[in-house]
């Protein structure tokens, strides 16, 4: 029986592995599943963790606030050596690009433990954009053994790095079979749809029947003027469309949430929010106007709701869903945000177009793929 350990830190990782934990724990026969949580994110983490049942096996809880990632990945090493030592997996398997990504792939190579890589080969060409996301890829495919790739583009940018092709595995990406977990849940129980909206209610967005635009941004190249002028365009935008609502859920970095406090508080038909739980995340992007994004795993779930998104970004590793045409990269310049989210809600033909709900990332059974593949 294969040792397998699973180690994450963040809320994307934890959405984005709570399927793959799924149904590796399903194969009994085959692995010895435990889970490691670095907790570089705590409460945020804590969310995936409780709507998707996981009780991790071992949790280094290392986050301090407005932490420096250099001590992130100290810490990693030093705490994660212990639970290799107690466990000696066969895998370590990781997830996407944080730095606990990096940290535990450098942890496991240095017991000599083989690594899979999870949502593998993404690539941008840019080592700062975003950063240090890129460069926690590239160093993580280096030390891997299994690159599970998404879609034959980042099979591809795996290639071109010289990784043998016979242990590239295009997969899909297990954050659709997430979203669709959570959807079907919603769909099929009327109790939980309730909850959900009274659990949106009570965070003081009342509006979700109205044409509202979610919007999310917390990239660290954007900290400073990025961010000052990503709300500087909110709050012109939402001044000059006071029928619009905007809904801000604020990542708990506090290097995001000083500049959108202190610029956005006050404007009437923006609502500063606390993070979601992912239910009410699904719901709330399910039922808004379109999105507006900085973030990775948001490019990849919303075309397959069908929901337009605007990133907020100059450059991205995912460029599949702009060529299927429902995301538009419009950078984090005040202007061309501006420019484009007027667009998008003045020209409806435009919008339609970029409403189609297309699965350029998955099928939903890309975590049955992986717990098959790591079974030869
Ligand atoms: C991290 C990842 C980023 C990912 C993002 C997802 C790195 C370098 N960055 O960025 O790739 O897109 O997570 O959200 O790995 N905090 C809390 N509670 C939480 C989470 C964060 O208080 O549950 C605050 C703390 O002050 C913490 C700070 O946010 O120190 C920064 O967290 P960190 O994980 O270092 O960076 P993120 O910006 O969240
Ligand atoms: N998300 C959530 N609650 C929120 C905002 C986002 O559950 O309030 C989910 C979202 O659906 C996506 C993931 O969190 O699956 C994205 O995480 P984040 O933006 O923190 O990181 P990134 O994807 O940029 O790495």
């Amino acid at each position: 029986m294969k040792k397998i350990l699973v180690v994450f830190g963040t809320r994307p990782e934890a959405i984005k592995m709570a399927p793959v934990i799924q149904e590796l724990k399903k194969e009994e026969d085959w692995y010895e599943t435990r889970v490691c949580v670095t907790a570089q994110h705590r409460e945020m983490l804590d969310q995936v963790l409780d709507i998707f049942k996981i009780n991790p096996d071992y949790d280094l809880n290392i986050m301090q606030p407005d932490q420096n990632l250099d001590e992130v990945v100290s810490k990693i090493l030093i705490k994660l050596k212990s639970v290799l030592h107690d466990f000696q997996p066969d895998l370590v398997l990781v997830h996407g690009d944080t730095i606990t990504t990096f940290s535990a792939s450098l942890a496991a190579y240095l017991k000599k433990i083989k690594v899979g890589h999870v949502e593998a080969g993404l690539r941008t060409g840019d080592l700062f954009s975003p950063w240090p996301e890129e460069g926690n890829r590239k160093l993580t495919s280096v030390l891997a053994n299994y690159h599970f790739a998404p879609t034959t583009l980042s099979k591809n940018n795996l290639l071109n790095e010289g990784i043998d092709e016979s242990k590239i595995f295009i997969t899909g990406n297990s954050v659709i079979d997430a979203l669709q977990i959570i959807v079907n849940r919603i769909k099929d129980d009327k109790r939980l749809k309730f909850n959900i909206e009274k659990r949106i209610k009570k965070s003081g967005f009342i509006d979700f029947d109205s044409k509202y635009i979610l919007v999310t941004g917390h990239r660290r190249e954007n900290f400073g003027q990025g961010m000052q002028n990503i709300c500087e365009s909110l709050k012109f935008l939402a001044e000059k469309n006071p029928n619009i609502n905007f809904l801000y859920p604020v990542h708990l970095n506090p290097n995001v949430r000083k500049p959108v406090n202190d610029l956005l508080s006050d404007v009437s038909n923006i609502k500063i929010v606390e993070p979601f739980e992912y239910e009410e995340f699904v719901y709330l992007m399910c039922k808004s106007y379109f999105i507006l994004t900085d973030s990775g795993g948001i490019q990849e779930e919303a075309p397959s709701l069908g929901k337009p998104v605007l990133v907020m970004r100059d450059k991205t590793e995912r460029p599949e869903a702009i060529e299927s045409g429902t995301v538009k990269l419009v950078g984090s310049d005040k202007s061309k945000i501006v420019k484009e989210v007027q667009s998008l809600l003045d020209n409806y033909e435009e919008y339609q177009k970029m409403c189609k709900a297309i699965n350029p990332y998955g099928d939903g059974k890309t975590s049955k793929r992986i717990a098959e593949i790591l079974k030869d």
